[in-house]
């Protein structure tokens, strides 16, 4: 008997081991089959910033130079005719790149302050400017032209100072890099630029950093091959600092969005409406024209606290993260309206944050009768997060005798509720006191039976 105990432990013993060194191999058969890390569903809500040279012209896109150079987009020539040398380069807004009042403490604690989990920063956006002092970058980065100051490095220590998770944004594709336009005009059947910048600067990119997040872009010119990416992630998997906890998106070539990978972003402000097979994540943005800052948006350009609440109701009720982008300047502040937002949805996930992180998908995800109702579920509660004030509220997904009581999240009395003549959920909406809610969004808890 003892013999036989002693072999099943020795079995189980073998097979926790063996199961502990799995090996992800370099297809997406075996990447896809690696769990995503739990953190990642759990946090919900996470900012992206996207920083870099084109912070300086902050003028209509992040897309400033293939705007410029690449699209001859009228209001952007028109700019650079208006107000600079004729023979300007783009290379020399970098020069112009300060970031002369860059606290990055002062960022992360607004970020904390915002409710966010995670936060993702451009690492290198298109232009090819690395955020961090690459030994691949041939001079073009922040510790050679411009701050002279990792920005990438200052952040991560200050982000995780507030127990934030600190993830980069990395595009594959550099429009302008000699190396890119070769292999472009060679039909992608040379990979000068994978190999001696990407591959190289991804992984430099990971051991330095050490982020949670990868979160890739500019792949949809060339395929997974073309870019090496199942390598690159085998590595990431198997071998990097991160291996454990890293996340990663969908974007490593253009045959791989909403396919493959870690978690799934589709589209740029993908956001569904319906349940997915996949956890995914909405990246949207509070200026609705830019992901880059730009001098020229308005207020009618900005996303309302209204309208966030209601892309981040839509958005987690269907199973996704939201990832909410605001562009620093290139001073390295963050404007006061996006600060302002940001700390809106900090006070209202202050209140109603128990909807949010580490909620789940409930069997309903709105409302079948009143709209712009959302559900979530956790800990065997049930969410229902209401967009707007009503004297009476009919949850129609809700079945009046499964509900022992129901809680207005922020507010102390107990909410009176009957039963609708089709026998659902009929709420009367408490008495609101001025200092017991952000009145934005108001959730319903309910107890049930
Ligand atoms: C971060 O977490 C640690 C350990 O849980 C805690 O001691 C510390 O106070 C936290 N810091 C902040 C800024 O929340
Ligand atoms: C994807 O990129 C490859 C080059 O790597 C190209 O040959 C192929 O046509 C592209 N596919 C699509 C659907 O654009
Ligand atoms: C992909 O990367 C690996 C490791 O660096 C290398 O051995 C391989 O040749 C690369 N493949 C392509 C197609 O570049
Ligand atoms: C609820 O969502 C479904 C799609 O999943 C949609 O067809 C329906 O109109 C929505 N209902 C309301 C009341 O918004």
């Amino acid at each position: 008997m003892r013999q036989i105990i002693h072999k099943l432990l020795t079995f189980c013993l073998f097979f926790i081991l063996s199961t502990d060194a799995i090996r992800y191999e370099p297809n997406w058969k075996s990447l896809d089959s690696r769990p995503l890390p739990q953190w990642y569903d759990k946090a919900k809500v996470g900012i992206f910033l996207h920083w870099g040279v084109f912070s300086v012209p902050s003028f209509e896109t992040e897309w400033f130079w293939y705007y410029w150079k690449g699209f001859h987009n009228k209001a952007v020539v028109n700019f650079m005719t208006k107000n600079y040398r004729p023979d300007f380069t783009y290379e020399e807004f970098a020069s112009k790149f300060w970031t002369e009042f860059y606290q990055p403490d002062k960022w992360a604690e607004l970020f904390k302050k915002s409710g966010a989990k995670y936060v993702v920063l451009t690492s290198k956006h298109h232009e090819g400017y690395t955020m961090w002092p690459s030994k691949y970058s041939f001079q073009w980065n922040v510790m050679q032209t411009g701050p002279k100051r990792d920005l990438v490095g200052e952040l991560a220590k200050s982000v995780r100072a507030q127990n934030l998770t600190f993830g980069l944004y990395h595009s594959l594709l550099e429009w302008f890099n000699p190396m890119y336009v070769t292999d472009k005009k060679n039909g992608f059947t040379t990979n000068e630029l994978v190999r001696f910048k990407v591959r190289p600067e991804m992984e430099e990119l990971v051991n330095m950093y050490k982020p949670d997040i990868i979160w890739s872009d500019g792949d949809w010119e060339a395929s997974d091959t073309y870019w090496n990416s199942t390598n690159f992630l085998a590595w990431l998997y198997n071998d990097s600092p991160v291996k454990d906890t890293v996340v990663v998106n969908d974007r490593w070539g253009n045959n791989t969005r909403c396919k493959h990978g870690g978690f799934w972003n589709c589209e740029d402000k993908y956001n569904p409406g319906q349940l997915q097979r996949h956890k995914w994540e909405n990246a949207m943005t509070i200026d609705s024209h830019s992901w880059g800052y730009r001098r020229e948006m308005t207020i009618n350009d900005v996303k309302t606290i209204h309208d966030l609440i209601h892309e981040l109701a839509k958005t987690i009720a269907y199973g996704g993260n939201i990832l909410i982008n605001v562009g620093p300047t290139m001073e390295g502040t963050i404007a006061p309206i996006f600060q302002e937002r940001l700390l809106e949805l900090g006070n209202w996930l202050h209140v109603n944050g128990e909807a949010v992180y580490e909620s789940g998908v409930w069997k309903h995800q709105n409302d079948t009768i009143t709209k712009n109702v959302f559900y979530t579920e956790r800990a065997g509660f049930v969410y229902g997060i209401v967009l707007q004030y009503n004297l009476k509220i009919e949850f129609g997904s809700v079945d009046y005798s499964s509900v022992k009581s129901i809680h207005l999240l922020g507010c102390n009395e107990k909410v009176q509720f009957t039963k609708s003549p089709n026998g659902h959920v009929l709420v009367l909406f408490p008495n609101l006191t001025p200092l017991s809610h952000a009145k934005v969004a108001y959730v319903f808890k309910f107890v049930l039976n």
